[in-house]
């Protein structure tokens, strides 16, 4: 039996149709976010999941990566490291390229943000095409760390991103068409 909790979640996620371009339904989280019941549950269940499985890292993909990730790593004790669009980290960086739903773009992470031996979870509010999630295991893997999971809050099954993971576990909260 489903969590009671995750009605009200997929329940708050506004769909916006043909944004940012023609097609494109939009799932936006900001209408979860609204209502902190909501946002708390949402949180909750990751933390549920992931308390005590020795995680060191999570890594939250910009920009929605960076309101999950940072309230999940808090509550399990890990350090939190945010993966960056280009040109915005200060630092040394080794980046990776990635063919989106709509363009392509690339992340960065800081070197030194990951040692070898770091067990990591990667967040993000969504996962389409998967582009975004292995772009995001690559780095932390070619740092040294080992990627334990990946957690959205929800998924787009028909675009079928998980196949993109390499078999890598992907746990989500919402399926959405
Ligand atoms: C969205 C979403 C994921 C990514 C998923 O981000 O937040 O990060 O797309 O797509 P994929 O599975 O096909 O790779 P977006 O590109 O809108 O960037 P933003 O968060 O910086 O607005």
């Amino acid at each position: 039996k489903q969590d009671p909790r995750i009605e009200g979640i997929a329940a708050s996620i506004r769909v916006v149709p043909d944004f940012p371009k023609k097609g494109i339904m939009f799932q936006d989280i900001t209408t979860l976010l609204l209502d902190p019941k909501t946002f708390k549950n949402t949180v909750d269940l990751f933390v549920e999941r992931y308390l005590g499985k020795d995680i060191s890292v999570v890594a939250g993909i910009e920009a929605r990566g960076f309101i999950f990730g940072p309230p999940i790593a808090l509550a399990i004790g890990a350090k939190f490291i945010p993966l960056r669009k280009p040109r915005k980290l200060p630092g040394e960086v080794i980046s990776e390229k990635y063919v989106l739903e709509y363009g392509t773009d690339c992340l960065e992470m800081h070197v030194g943000a990951v040692q070898p031996g770091d067990h990591a979870l990667v967040v993000d509010d969504l996962i389409a095409t998967g582009g975004t999630l292995c772009a995001a295991m690559n780095l932390l893997e070619r740092a040294g760390a080992e990627v334990v999971e990946c957690a959205c809050v929800i998924e787009l099954p028909e675009l079928k991103g998980r196949e993109k993971l390499n078999g890598k576990p992907l746990y989500i909260l919402v399926e959405s068409r």
